[in-house]
């Protein structure tokens, strides 16, 4: 649909809504509640009026566009239009980014909006004021979504690509709105495609690979994507036998001998301690004995002395 046809459409609609309703005031619309447009666009927010029947002579027009994120604006008003001046007044913060698109006489009263960003989320709306003719629908309002394309993902494997073990492929885009989906996609080292594991599972740009072998080697691209747009990252996976390289072979040398000193000191330890603990056993017996050979001596002394008593 061109927007000829788009305005003619409305026209049409707002004749309708008017004859329907029975005012006969003026009647400003906005066809969509929301327009989605991709960030950095140059867009046009349509606005079209119709005024009274009959309308006034010589109507004069005030016509203003603003735009407004509850709680955030203090200002919102954008432009704003005098037909008696033949000139539009534009806000300094947007100054050079919008202008209007006007033809009073076909009630279009257009906002152009030149390279949106995400601060231009907001509730737009159209407002005509002319005096005499203040019945009916003065404005309308609508809600613009500006989406961002998927920023290029970052792709990264998890985990070992040694056989028998369980890898993540992750893909990962940081930017995107609405909310990139990601799904992966493999070809074999022959660059077929490959049948997959039943346990193969791709979740939110995970990809799961369990007791991957040589066939899981390959090359896997994944793809970022949301409404507006998509982007891709790749990476190629070759799994490799478990790693019995050098390291790690005198890593379990250097363990082994570890193992044998050690096992060598408790040893030697246990000994000497046994050899301490049996003099130690020697000593106190010994003294244990004196002190018993001294008991009878006390006795036999206490003997003499009770015998020298008696
Ligand atoms: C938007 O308009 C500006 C000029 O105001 C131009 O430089 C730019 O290339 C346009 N962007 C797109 C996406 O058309
Ligand atoms: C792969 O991802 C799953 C789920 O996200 C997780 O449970 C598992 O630990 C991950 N495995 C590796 C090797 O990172
Ligand atoms: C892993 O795969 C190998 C063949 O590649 C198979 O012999 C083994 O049983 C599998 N292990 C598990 C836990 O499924
Ligand atoms: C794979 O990714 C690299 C960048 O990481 C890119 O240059 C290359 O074009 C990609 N290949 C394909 C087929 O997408």
């Amino acid at each position: 649909m061109n927007a000829w046809t788009m305005e003619r459409r409305m026209y049409t609609l707002t004749l309708l809504s008017l004859v329907l309703s029975g005012v006969g005031g003026l009647t400003v619309n906005i066809p969509k509640k929301e327009y989605e447009y991709a960030r950095g666009d140059n867009i046009t927010l349509p606005c079209t009026f119709t005024l009274k029947t009959p309308p006034p002579k010589n109507p004069f027009y005030i016509i203003s566009w603003s735009g407004e994120v509850e709680g955030i604006d203090i200002e919102p008003l954008i432009l704003t239009y005098y037909s008696n001046l033949g000139s539009t007044d534009v806000k300094s913060q947007y100054e050079g980014r919008v202008s209007l698109d006007l033809d009073l006489d076909k009630g279009k009263a257009n906002l152009k909006l030149n390279s949106i960003t995400k601060k231009d989320n907001k509730e737009f709306e159209c407002r005509v004021q002319v005096p005499g003719d203040d019945e009916g629908k003065p404005s309308d309002t609508t809600r613009l979504v500006v989406l961002v394309a998927p920023s290029t993902p970052i792709c990264e494997i998890q985990g070992k690509a040694e056989y028998g073990k369980n890898i993540n492929l992750t893909c990962v885009s940081e930017e995107g709105m609405p909310t990139p989906i990601y799904s992966w996609k493999s070809q074999d080292v022959r660059n077929m495609p490959r049948v997959a594991d039943p346990r193969t599972t791709d979740k939110g740009g995970v990809l799961s690979l369990y007791n991957i072998s040589k066939d899981a080697s390959g090359y896997y691209i994944c793809t970022s994507s949301n409404k507006i747009r998509s982007a891709t990252c790749n990476i190629t996976l070759s799994v490799m036998p478990p790693s019995m390289n050098i390291g790690s072979t005198a890593g379990i040398i250097a363990g082994a001998v570890a193992a044998l000193i050690a096992l060598i000191i408790v040893i030697y330890c246990c000994c000497c301690r046994k050899k301490k603990e049996e003099k130690e056993e020697f000593t106190m017996g010994a003294r244990e004995d004196e002190y018993s050979d001294k008991q009878p001596g006390v006795v036999v002394v206490g003997g003499v002395t009770s015998h020298r008593l008696g």
